[in-house]
């Protein structure tokens, strides 16, 4: 099939990439986000495979490949909800090391008959695909390593790690520099591609494995941009454009994490991030206090309007059915229920909407943080569901505190609060909430699926003796 042709389908495929990203960003529309993704790919592979370079060889080894693609790939897909960060980590690697093979082929092939010599642009390109690949490879195998916690996930320091790793990226790059002023220099290239697999692993021991969602977003930018070099070297428009769409989301949504963690941005792109600071050791005594799931549900029944703060911990606990009962308990009885959706509520992006969603509740009743706090103080009760840090008010209060600075869901401000959680154990941050300690919280203690399900017993009239 002609060029012409090929161009359409590729046409057609970024499209659906655009839109795809496009629907991505609201719940309501993320599921067609997702098929227009898929469908764009499907597209991508079709277009290419109607390649007359394709096609004047043979489909035997790609038909063994998409054999080995499909065997490794379908098992991936069943991993739980709580293994996706490290199995989008392992797509990332996997990414990372086809761009950084493919640089290899193009590198040595142009040496040959068959290949087409490199120019200066096209060397430049390709080595920046083969450094951002097989950095991205080993970068992404670490992250994976740490949060399936195969390797230590704690931070490894040393002094003067960053002039090292620095140093490391800038032998390479004038390696780089060299062989794009004269590919002649070949020995170069398999010491481009060791500093680059080195500098993947060096990137990430430094940071603690908890931090790891921010970074692997980070490696998914690397991996497009590595991809849009690819596309330079190949010449092909669509890996351009999916490659720098892929490279910016990623870029967006570690600045949006790194915003909402309060991290700064720079320490992720030289390490030395996810050290959680040890909490000040003052140990004071002070007191909380605590309801039972019955005093819950009478709280919340004479509620006008409750917002539920899901964290973590609902997450841990699975309650996100029980909560969508509790939802379905009080909106009977004309109650207005909202969710409150911060951006890094859980452990990955995105965690607490697709909970919510499997659970059935209505995208149009989870608000995001921002638009949220300014109705807090007219809410009733602030219902918080195994949430932590990210309703902490030391963030916007202590100067001292490690969480200072990240946003908060301003569940201190609501008229009243209940905050379910097992014991009075930190979270994620390692620090203490003072919004436990508040005049109008109310602890209610136990596993949010058992408390949440004993709520709604009591609401639907199964424990109510009165
Ligand atoms: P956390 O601050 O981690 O708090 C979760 C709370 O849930 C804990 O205090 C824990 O208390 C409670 N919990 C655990 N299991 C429970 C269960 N079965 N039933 C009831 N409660 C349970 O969570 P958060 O407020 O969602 O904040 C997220 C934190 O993770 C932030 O610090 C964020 O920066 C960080 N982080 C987020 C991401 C992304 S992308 N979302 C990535 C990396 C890190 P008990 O042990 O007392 O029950």
């Amino acid at each position: 099939m002609s060029n012409y042709y090929i161009n359409i389908v590729y046409l057609i495929s970024a499209v659906l990439f655009v839109f795809s990203l496009k629907w991505m960003n609201d719940p309501q529309t993320a599921r067609r986000g997702v098929i227009s993704g898929v469908a764009a790919m499907l597209v991508a592979v079709i277009g290419t495979l109607m390649n007359p370079a394709i096609v004047a060889v043979n489909y035997k080894w790609i038909a063994l490949a998409v054999i080995v693609g499909t065997v490794v790939g379908v098992p991936l897909s069943w991993v739980p909800l709580t293994a996706v960060p490290q199995r989008t980590a392992l797509s990332h690697a996997f990414g990372g090391l086809a761009a950084g093979l493919v640089g290899v082929a193009e590198f040595y092939l142009s040496f040959s008959s068959s290949g087409h010599e490199l120019g200066h642009f096209r060397a430049a390109a390709l080595c920046a695909e083969v450094l951002l690949g097989f950095l991205t490879f080993t970068g992404s195998l670490m992250a994976a390593g740490k949060l399936q916690e195969i390797i230590p996930t704690r931070p490894i320091t040393y002094k003067g790690q960053n002039l090292v790793n620095i140093g490391l990226l800038g032998v390479a790059v004038i390696g780089c520099i060299v062989l794009s002023i004269d590919t002649n220099y070949k020995f170069i290239f398999p010491v481009i591609i060791f500093l680059a697999l080195l500098f993947g692993v060096l990137l990430i021991i430094p940071i603690g494995g908890a931090d790891m969602p921010t970074v692997i977003s980070m490696l998914n930018a690397y991996a497009g941009l590595s991809a849009v070099a690819m596309g330079f070297v190949m010449d092909n428009k669509l890996l351009i454009i999916a490659g720098a769409l892929d490279g910016s989301s990623g870029l967006i949504l570690s600045i949006i994490m790194c915003k909402a963690m309060n991290r700064s941005f720079t320490n992720i792109l030289f390490g030395a991030f996810g050290q959680v600071q040890a909490a000040s050791a003052e140990t004071q005594q002070r007191t909380v206090k605590s309801a039972t799931p019955e005093d819950a549900a009478q709280i919340m029944e004479q509620a006008a309007k409750v917002v539920i703060v899901p964290g973590y911990g609902m997450a841990v606990a699975q309650a996100q059915h029980r909560v969508k009962e509790l939802y379905d308990q009080l909106t009977k009885r004309g109650i207005i229920v909202k969710f409150a959706i911060h951006p890094v509520a859980g452990r990955m992006p995105g965690h607490m909407n697709v909970l919510l969603a499997e659970a059935n509740i209505p995208y149009t009743d989870l608000v995001e943080m921002d638009d949220i706090n300014p109705e807090m103080p007219q809410v009733d009760v602030a219902l918080v569901v195994g949430a932590n840090d990210v309703v902490n008010p030391a963030a916007r209060t202590n100067k001292s505190s490690p969480i200072y600075g990240m946003p908060i869901i301003d569940a201190d401000k609501a008229k009243s609060c209940l905050a379910i959680k097992r014991s009075m154990n930190p979270g994620f941050a390692g620090i203490e909430n003072d919004l436990y300690y508040a005049e109008k919280t109310l602890m209610v203690f136990g596993d949010a699926k058992a408390v949440v399900g004993d709520i709604v017993k009591y609401l639907a009239g199964e424990n109510n003796s009165h």
